[in-house]
Order: C-alpha cells, then structure tokens, then sequence
C-alpha cells in the first residue's frame, strides 16, 4: 500500500469511490451539500489574483447577495471589450459572473449561462428580473440554461453563435474535458474568445486523488495538469493559450492537504482564440488606440504584454494574428514593416514566452508583488528586457 492509499484509506467512507467522478456526484455536490461560499471545505475559491478594475468592482457590487453567497469562483472572467457582444458561462452556477457581465455586454449584448445543477440555476433564474430593473434595461439580457458543457449542442446552443465564451473554475470539474473544448469552439464565432479561470495541477494526477469525491468537488481531483491545457488546446484547434495571471492555491485543510502532498495546484486565467491556422505568423507593430471602455489609458491582455494608449509595441506572430482575427481588430493599429519601426517603439518581444502558471504565481510570490500591481510583467518595458 502507498503512502497515499494508506492516508486516502483514513479518511471517511463517503469520500471513498473507485469509479471515475460522474455528472451526478458533482450536481449533488454543488446542488445539495454545499450552499454558500463558505461551506466549501479549501481554499480553492480564492479572491482574484488580477486586480479588479472599479467599473467591474461597481457592476459586482449590483449583483444580488443571494446569487453572490453561492459564488464558487476562482478568478476574475472579465475580458475586455464586451459591450453588445454574445456571451456564453459554462458553468454559471447562480450567476454572478452572468450578472456581472450582463452590466458590461449592456442592452444590446447578451449572455446564456449553461449549468447542469437544478438547484443553481434557481437561484440564477429567481433573480433576472432584479437584475434588468437595476441595469436599467427594457428587457432581460441574460438567459439560464439547463444542460452539460459537454453537449452544448444537445442543450440547443447554435454553432458559430458567441462572440466570447468564459468559465469560472468548471472545467476541473468535467470528466470529459476534451469534449468540453470541442464544443466551446463549435459554439464561437470566428475569431471569438474563450476566456476561462480555473485550478491547474503540477503535473498529471493519480486515480487515488481523482476518484476522491471532496476533492473532485472542491475542484482539485479533476484539475488538470496545465501541460494537457497545451496539448488539447491545439488538437481542437485553438490558438495556444496566453497565460493571464496565476496564484498558487493552499488547500487550507490539514486532511485534505495530506492527500494532496506532492502536487501543487494554481488558479489561473488563460485565453485562447478560434482564429484561422495561419502557418506564416509574422512578428508585427502594433498601436492600442485607447478606446475600450475601462481601459482607456492601458489593456493589460496577458502576462506578457500590456498596451498602453498610443504606444507602439512589438508582438510575435501569435499575438498579431489574435488581434487582427478577433473583436479586437479595431481597437489596433497594425504595421507590419517591423525592419522600420516608428520613432518611439517598443523593445523586442519578451524572448522567453511564459505559459507555465506555477512559474508566473512562483514570480509574483519571490517578488512578493502581488499580481495585482501587474507584477512581473507590469508594464511593457519590463518584459521586454
Ligand atoms: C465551482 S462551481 C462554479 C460556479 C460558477 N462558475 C461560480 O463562479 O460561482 C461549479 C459549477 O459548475 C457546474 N458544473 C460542473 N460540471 C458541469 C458540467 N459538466 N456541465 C454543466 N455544469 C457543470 C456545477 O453544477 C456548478 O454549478
């Protein structure tokens, strides 16, 4: 017997299950033994690593208390430049995120959220009426769906239909992550975003720790080891995910936390984009015109660049070919001609390009910046060195 098989054998009999994690164990989970934030068992719903900018600090604070006391997030999805733009929450729980993210698309954008558990989405659905009176809109924007990530298709969710599509600490908990995948790229449109936050392990876990029900449910046995994040990401045909921010997660519990001994967990926000395979991605000069709502002076898009107002910056190939394939095409100017760069423009691109979410977490903890001050990567001149 392992080290861990002895300590997983300790442990209470209702956490014990040789069989992989079913829909129905995480629906009871969240449906009826855990009610409000506090009734989770770690840590694993962290306070956001990135800060919160007070035009979506504001729209939080609208959110109704019912629907916040069940938030069971791990980071902040709220991408840039929504405003009348479709959206779609995998996994909304009783809607925060939806209902925040209702005040940024405004009236004239919309957002589904999809949730398999009955009991989250009431409390979503009790509350769409207060939502629109305190938005000020004539009619609702937000819709609740009942249905699996898995099969957004068997749910009614039309291809190519969403301009964005975020994730609020879900995925981990999917037994089918490639089909979870698979389907959010059918969903978006060309050039559309999935922008998601979720807990990512150190490399890949064993049966004992995924076929335990608390920490399946406290997402932790269902995390995946980032490296896979990688690989899936390119089998179904996302572009390769940029790394937003990432904070190392404790668990916070002694029994759990010896059952884990050995991995190591982060929360962390990638974005990855359903653009065209472009094989010839060109380096290329980019100019941020400034005029997304919030982000007027500076668009912190990854760990790796920031865009400040006016400022010309050199982007890899990757990034140019984000940019000029989503939402974000008008908000740049692009110059192609890097040989001739303009007076006043940027270093090179960082040389090395960080994914790895411990690394990022380990820079912000050594510096002991708090990823909220933009950390390693604050500003552009300090990635380019
Ligand atoms: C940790 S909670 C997060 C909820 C919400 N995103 C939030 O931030 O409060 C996980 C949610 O995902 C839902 N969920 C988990 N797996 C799912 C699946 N395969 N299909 C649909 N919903 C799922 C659960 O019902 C639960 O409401």
């Amino acid at each position: 017997m392992t080290e861990l098989q002895k300590r997983h054998s300790e442990c209470t009999e209702e956490c014990h299950s040789h069989e992989p994690m079913t829909h129905d164990d995480v629906k009871d989970y969240y449906g009826k033994r855990v009610k409000k934030t506090s009734d989770l068992k770690t840590n694993a719903c962290i306070a956001p690593a990135k800060p919160i900018p007070a035009f979506i600090r504001n729209a939080l604070a609208e959110v109704h208390p019912e629907v916040t006391s069940r938030y069971y997030g791990c980071g902040l999805v709220a991408p840039e430049c929504l405003e009348g733009c479709r959206l779609l929450d995998l996994g909304c729980g009783s809607g925060r995120d939806c209902y925040m993210l209702s005040r940024l698309v405004g009236e004239k954008g919309h957002i589904t959220g999809i949730d398999m558990t009955e009991e989250q989405l009431e409390v979503a659905r009790k509350h769409i009426d207060y939502h629109t009176q305190k938005f000020g809109f004539s009619k609702p924007n937000v819709e609740f769906v009942q249905g699996y990530i898995e099969a957004l298709t068997e749910a009614g969710l039309e291809a190519n239909s969403y301009d964005v599509i975020i994730s609020n600490c879900v995925v981990n908990l999917s037994p089918d992550k490639t089909s979870v995948l698979r389907e959010a790229f059918r969903v978006l449109k060309d050039g559309g975003e999935l922008y998601f936050s979720d807990v990512y392990s150190s490399s890949r876990l064993p049966e004992e720790i995924r076929s335990h029900k608390v920490l399946w449910g406290e997402c932790f046995g269902g995390a995946l080891w980032w490296e896979d994040l990688m690989r899936l990401a390119e089998e179904v045909g996302f572009s390769t995910p940029r790394l937003v921010t990432a904070n190392t997660i404790t668990v916070g519990n002694k029994e759990l936390e010896s059952l884990l001994s050995g991995y190591k967990f982060v929360s962390a926000t990638y974005r990855l984009f359903k653009i065209p395979k472009n094989p010839e991605k060109k380096d290329c000069l980019v100019i941020y015109n400034g005029n997304i709502t919030g982000f007027e002076k500076s668009l912190e898009f990854d760990c790796h660049y920031t865009f400040k107002e006016k400022e010309v910056v050199k982007v890899d190939g990757e990034v140019a070919s984000i940019l000029k394939n989503s939402r974000f095409e008008e908000e740049f100017t692009f110059q192609p001609d890097v040989e001739t760069p303009l007076p006043g423009s940027c270093c090179v691109s960082p040389k090395v390009v960080l994914v790895n979410p411990f690394e990022l977490a380990e820079k912000f903890e050594s510096a002991n910046v708090s990823p909220a001050t933009g950390g390693c990567c604050g500003t552009q001149a300090s990635c380019c060195k």
